[in-house]
């Protein structure tokens, strides 16, 4: 009876974050085409029966996290986990920020900054107004904003999409006979800590680990990860590129929503590093959007994204082969899967007596 009211609850609440979503982005297109036409793209419309699969994706990953949440794999608390009061306190400013994306779109502006931005320091392909944001990753203003955005995006699924990585992450980790606080785990690109939120929730003895480039976005993640009971994350500014860590570290890494944002290149020295830094038998998940191999009836969806945000490196990667990257930096028993917009790669870096029995 309980669990059927949670079952129940978090159905609701799923329903609510969703309505909210679409009701923000009807409105905001709506304002859009009568404030600034010429800022209208194209943007194509997606057939009735593209919509009913996209709601059948999401029922079954709501279906799915739920049944994670039933067996025990993280607790049914984590469902209900949401940054309410920054909700409420930054929507306005969702609103507001508006006509200045809008103008940067219009005059198709994609590095502008202000000006009390500091820019010197990073990698030119990551000095971008990624999806148009308001100072790029760069602000104290666009890491308040980010996680509400992301939310709309994905009509309220963006952590019901990370948590997908937790139960190959926990599977991976059992091969390790070592006690819950010597775990170790990195996030790479960590953002405002959604994922070491969760990780947080199914690991609490856990040393959790987070790079990101931003100081602003890691900023925020610690003001919520502060939050939580138990050991803060640790959290480091760095380049993915050059991770500030000795070889075979972590038992565990995870990275969601990066690897659309990097050029082809930087893929692929990111997945080195994080083979690198990780221990023999160590497993790295991988989430970030879909891609047009195993999803080609979403390819509608996929252009729209390319078109209505400023993903310079979006188009390359959903055709890119993450596998093969993979295995190129080492990695085996690479697998993936799909859960709504999401792909996920899982991969295994092989343990010492496996690497010494095959070579
Ligand atoms: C789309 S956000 C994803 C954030 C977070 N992982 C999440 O689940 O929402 C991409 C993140 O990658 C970070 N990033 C981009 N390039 C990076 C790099 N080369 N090294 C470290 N972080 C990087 C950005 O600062 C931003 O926080």
């Amino acid at each position: 009876m309980a669990e059927t009211l949670t079952k129940l609850a978090y159905q609701t609440f799923q329903q609510g974050k969703s309505y909210f979503g679409l009701a923000h982005k009807t409105l905001s297109t709506q304002l859009l085409n009568v404030l600034a036409p010429d800022a209208k793209r194209e943007i194509e419309p997606l057939s009735t029966e593209l919509l009913l699969q996209l709601q059948q994706r999401l029922n079954d990953l709501l279906e799915r996290d739920w049944l994670d949440a039933e067996q025990g794999v993280y607790p049914a608390s984590l469902l209900f986990d949401n940054p309410w009061e920054d909700f409420f306190r930054y929507y306005p400013q969702v609103w507001l920020d508006m006509p200045k994306i809008w103008q940067r779109v219009s005059e198709k502006r994609y590095q502008d900054f202000s000006p009390t931005v500091r820019l010197s320091g990073y990698p030119a392909y990551y000095v971008q107004n990624f999806h148009h944001q308001t100072d790029g990753y760069l602000s104290d203003q666009s890491a308040n904003l980010y996680d509400l955005q992301v939310e709309i995006l994905f009509n309220g699924t963006a952590d019901a999409m990370r948590r997908r990585v937790l139960s190959p992450l926990k599977r991976g980790l059992e091969s390790f006979a070592v006690a819950p606080h010597q775990l170790r785990v990195l996030d790479v690109a960590c953002g405002t800590g959604r994922m070491l939120r969760q990780i947080r929730g199914m690991l609490p003895n856990a040393s959790l680990y987070g790079i990101d480039l931003s100081p602003a976005y890691l900023r925020k993640a610690n003001q919520l990860l502060s939050e939580l009971p138990g050991e803060l994350p640790q959290l480091i500014q760095a380049n993915a590129e050059e991770l500030p860590y000795l070889d075979n570290y972590f038992h565990g890494v995870v990275s969601v929503f990066l690897f659309h944002e990097l050029p082809p290149e930087v893929r692929q020295t990111v997945i080195e590093q994080c083979f690198r830094v990780l221990q023999p038998g160590g497993v790295f998940v991988i989430c970030d959007s879909i891609q047009l191999s195993d999803s080609p009836e979403m390819a509608p969806a996929m252009r729209n994204f390319a078109t209505m945000f400023h993903e310079p490196y979006y188009r390359h990667y959903t055709t890119d082969d993450l596998g093969d990257r993979l295995e190129e930096a080492g990695f085996s028993a690479v697998q993936s899967e799909t859960h709504f917009m999401s792909k996920y790669w899982i991969a295994r870096k092989a343990a010492q007596a496996e690497t010494t029995v095959n070579s």
